[in-house]
């Protein structure tokens, strides 16, 4: 699967005390083991699905499916952060945030004037600008992005997997993707170019 970039640093970190009291199992101990646990919880998941557009669009179908993919791992899954973080949008804005964002993809799609891909990393960016889990958001719009884009006639995206890099420069570029879009008023064209590379 592409997109998931693997856990920050070598995974040995231990996880303070009060994430560990949101997990789900209770052996877990380092960010390694939350990471793989994790991965193996959103490939399950994710096995095989296609989720229709309409199902895309709607934020009740899009909480059902952060739930799904980590729901083994945090209690937490499938609901929205209510606590504030560095990026993202003031908790309590969140639910309208998301709304807002689906009702803006549905004009893109609408108005026919915008490539899918395009319509696809611009909601991906936007959601990650909201922030509207308090983990897992990365990863989660990531999948999204690639089932709108596939939902929209195209297929899904390789997030850098063709270039060779390993993970931190992986990230690093994406991130700097990203960073320029938040810059540069929404100047999408190194993400497209990474996200197809
Ligand atoms: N400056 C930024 N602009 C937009 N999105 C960002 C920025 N910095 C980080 N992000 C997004 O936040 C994600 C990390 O959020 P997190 O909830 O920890 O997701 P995950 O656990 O899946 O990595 C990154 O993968 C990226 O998508
Ligand atoms: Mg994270």
């Amino acid at each position: 699967m592409s997109g998931l970039f693997g856990p920050d640093g070598d995974g040995t970190t231990e996880l303070p005390e009060e994430l560990r009291d949101q997990l789900v199992p209770t052996w877990i101990a380092t960010t390694g083991e939350v990471y793989q646990v994790e991965e193996d919880n959103i490939a399950t998941a994710t096995l095989g699905l296609h989720p229709h557009l309409d199902d895309l669009l709607d934020d009740i179908y899009l909480r059902r499916l952060h739930k799904a993919m980590l729901r083994d791992v945090w209690r937490w899954a499938g609901r929205y952060r209510r606590h504030d973080t560095n990026i993202g949008v003031v908790w309590t804005e969140v639910p309208g945030a998301v709304r807002s964002l689906l009702d803006d993809v549905r004009a893109w799609i609408a108005s026919d004037t915008r490539p899918a891909d395009e319509i696809s990393l611009r909601f991906h960016h936007h959601l990650e600008r909201i922030h509207p889990f308090p983990n897992g958001n990365g990863r989660f719009g990531r999948i999204t992005a690639d089932h709108l884009a596939i939902a929209l006639g195209g297929t899904q995206f390789s997030w850098g997997a063709a270039d060779g890099l390993d993970t931190a420069s992986l990230r690093a570029r994406y991130l700097s993707a990203l960073r320029r879009m938040d810059r540069d008023d929404g100047d999408i064209d190194d993400l497209l170019v990474f996200a197809r590379s």
